[in-house]
């Protein structure tokens, strides 16, 4: 395997983030034992992850529902192949909730018992690649280039870390009945956050009275994350990894849609293109338009 590329770390298939893991920590993962009542919340990157990591940490962490908590998102809910604060997973109380950019097939063998409960968030892959464009220009650890296409080629080709989307989410949802999975659109949350946190917590067979449901979905809004310099992530991402400038933001946009401002008709006709061939008969939906 050809682990050349200063920026990436491809194990067993699958491209990783070079300067945020090591390979001795992967071997371990697959081996890591679960708990009945862990629950892992799987993305590609760019396609919501600390949004959803917010909902379940305010879902799980009552203290934390009206601002005046002292846990960190951070360290309750590891990044579990990214494991930056070098966690012990084995000394975190349950329920234990990880995220995890992970295909199917690297997760922990013990999830096929489908006891733990996994939450798969989606989104339309055109606004994956615009957010993670700026994404990759601001954080230090990932290689930069000023031009959409050049970004498109590699995104397309999966040359970026969490490798190919389209293998990502057809893995994942083909392998849906080897795990007890949730699959959730980042659209469907903008359009409607609190029938989606109704939803989450069904699945994940949390009861919470209205008004928990009420400060869930006010906490949670694009903007009160990007004002709430704990959840903003803008501070702990410049202090933990490390950014290019002072100019980019996590919580950049927000929107559906943003790749219309970005894709030439050629390259969005192309995408087009790519994205048929890959996702034929694939019976997910995905909205590129918030007015769909
Ligand atoms: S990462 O690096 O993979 O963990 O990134 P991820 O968190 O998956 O995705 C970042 C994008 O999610 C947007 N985001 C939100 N959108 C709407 N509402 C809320 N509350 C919210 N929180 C995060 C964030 O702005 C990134 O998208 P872009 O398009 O770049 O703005």
């Amino acid at each position: 395997m050809d682990n050349s590329n200063e920026y990436l770390l491809n194990f067993k298939g699958f491209n990783f983030n070079k300067k945020l893991v090591n390979t001795e920590e992967l071997e371990k993962m697959e081996d890591i034992e679960i708990r009945d009542d862990d629950v892992f919340l799987i993305t590609y990157p760019k396609s919501g992850t600390i949004w959803v990591r917010y909902i379940l940490f305010l879902i799980y962490f009552e203290g934390e529902r009206n601002s005046n908590g002292n846990l960190q998102t951070f360290d309750t809910i590891p990044f579990l192949e990214y494991n930056i604060m070098d966690q012990d997973y084995v000394k975190m109380p349950s329920p234990r909730i990880f995220t995890s950019h992970l295909p199917y097939y690297l997760v922990p063998k013990g999830l096929k018992s489908k006891k733990a409960k996994i939450l798969y968030i989606y989104r339309n892959p055109k606004d994956v690649l615009i957010s993670y464009f700026y994404f990759s220009n601001w954080l230090l650890t990932m290689e930069s280039t000023d031009i959409i296409e050049h970004f498109l080629e590699k995104f397309l080709d999966g040359k970026v870390a969490g490798s190919c989307w389209f293998d990502h989410i057809r893995g994942w949802y083909e392998h849906r009945h080897d795990f007890s999975i949730m699959f959730l659109s980042y659209e469907d949350m903008k359009k409607d956050l609190r029938g989606s946190v109704l939803k989450i917590c069904s699945f994940l067979e949390k009861e919470l009275s209205e008004e928990d449901v009420n400060a869930i979905v006010r906490q949670a809004t694009f903007q009160n994350m990007k004002s709430n310099p704990r959840e903003n992530y803008d501070q702990s991402i410049n202090t933990k990894i490390g950014t290019k400038h002072n100019e980019g933001s996590f919580l950049r946009k927000g929107a559906t849609g943003d790749w219309k401002n970005h894709l030439t008709v050629d390259q969005n006709e192309r995408f087009d293109m790519i994205f048929k061939r890959n996702m034929k008969n694939f019976p997910l939906k995905f909205i590129w338009d918030i007015k769909e």
